[in-house]
């Protein structure tokens, strides 16, 4: 009798979420805590709607350039961190980040993230350059920088050679896990700035954590969904903490499948329209993550386009999936998938919905005028 008075409450906390897109801090918890097979595919049924009441059946893809491995940085969590004499360090030339669009571009990618280790070697100069030299190229696509830290005037100067969207992870919004997980010279304070600057300068930006990383409470969890709630980031990425075997962190236990999915259909009620995907290690902790992703209200799915002789090399954490595949072989692989549980792939920029709308609003304004 108590186990189905709980369920229909946690069923009212669902549809409480749905109906007004928040959620105390302790309503929260509880529906974490207290979570089951049957709430969670309640939960799932009500991300869906909300999912395709904003983007449809569109899954839009984003074509991942993985450019550095070099990492200034130390995070206890990270296979390419500074302290990991075994990573095989490799950069790409401008030259050869170009041929990954160009390749990408063949294949319906109309967003390229270039995403790698906070690596000195690409100076403020050489990024605006190798943006600068994608955008002239590819006038019709979108520019994700994943690069980490940097100043104000950095991320303004990328922005302004036409970067079009930030991903930086805030990894934890509590402060003494973020210690936990990063040595002293990293600090949650510089995270949340350089978010704030990227959301200041104009980006679409994207915040995010690890599920399951070691020392993390559903207390930690719960300061993760307040602070998106609060910044409302265009993008988050989430997905399971995977212990990399030369790290600190090595003998951890990875993240599961299931809380991941749960917060992805949680983090698509708080925040109906944003750009969610179902992450590579969310593929990598199980054969059908990603699916499973998509069916609890992600939209996004980001094969690799790095060259096949260094996927091998851009190992965050063990066993990543992917990684002796071609990206022809990663993308039709992933139309399949999707088509398999009834989605398709969208060739379009894949924009968040405001700007979109905004996009097209601004268009009909336009025709309007001249007409
Ligand atoms: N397991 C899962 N995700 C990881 N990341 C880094 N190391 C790991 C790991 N061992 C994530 C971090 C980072 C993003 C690029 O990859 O959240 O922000
Ligand atoms: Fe570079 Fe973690 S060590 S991002």
């Amino acid at each position: 009798m108590s186990n189905l008075i709980k369920e229909k409450d946690q069923f009212s906390l669902v549809d409480q979420l749905a109906g007004e897109s928040e959620l105390s801090r302790g309503d929260l918890k509880t529906l974490i805590d207290t979570r089951n097979d049957n709430v969670a595919e309640y939960l799932f049924e009500k991300a869906r709607e909300v999912r395709h009441a904003v983007y449809g059946r569109d899954i839009f893809i984003r074509g991942l350039v993985e450019f550095t491995n070099y990492c200034k940085n130390d995070c206890y969590y990270c296979g390419i961190r500074k302290s990991n004499l075994k990573a095989d360090r490799y950069r790409l030339t401008p030259e050869q980040i170009l041929d990954c669009c160009a390749q990408g571009y063949e294949l319906g990618f109309r967003t390229f993230v270039l995403q790698g280790g906070e690596d000195p070697h690409y100076t403020d100069d050489l990024m605006t350059l190798i943006v600068t030299n994608i955008k002239s190229t590819f006038p019709d696509c979108a520019v994700t920088l994943s690069l980490g830290e940097r100043s104000k005037e950095s991320y303004l100067r990328f922005f302004k050679a036409g970067a079009d969207r930030y991903l930086l992870r805030h990894e934890t919004r509590n402060e003494i896990h973020y210690a936990s997980l990063h040595p002293a010279a990293m600090s949650l304070r510089d995270r949340l700035r350089c978010l704030s600057d990227l959301r200041d300068i104009g980006y679409q930006v994207g915040c995010g954590f690890m599920v399951g990383s070691p020392g993390q409470t559903t207390d930690c969890l719960v300061d993760d969904l307040m602070f998106i709630k609060e910044f409302g980031p265009h993008m988050v990425g989430i997905g399971p903490f995977i212990p990399h075997q030369d790290t600190p962190l090595s003998g951890q236990p990875a993240g599961t499948l299931e809380l991941t999915v749960f917060l992805l259909g949680i983090i698509r009620l708080l925040e109906p329209r944003v750009l969610l995907p179902a992450t590579t290690a969310l593929g990598t902790i199980s054969p059908t993550g990603r699916e499973l992703g998509v069916m609890a209200g992600a939209n996004v799915v980001m094969p690799n386009l790095s060259p096949v002789g260094v996927r091998k090399k851009y190992l965050l954490y063990d066993n990543k999936i992917c990684t002796g595949d071609e990206a022809a072989e990663c993308r039709f692989c992933i139309q399949r998938r999707m088509a398999n549980i009834g989605y398709h792939i969208a060739i379009s920029r894949g924009d968040h919905a405001a700007l979109q709308f905004q996009t097209s609003r601004e268009s009909q304004v336009q025709a309007a005028l001249a007409g």
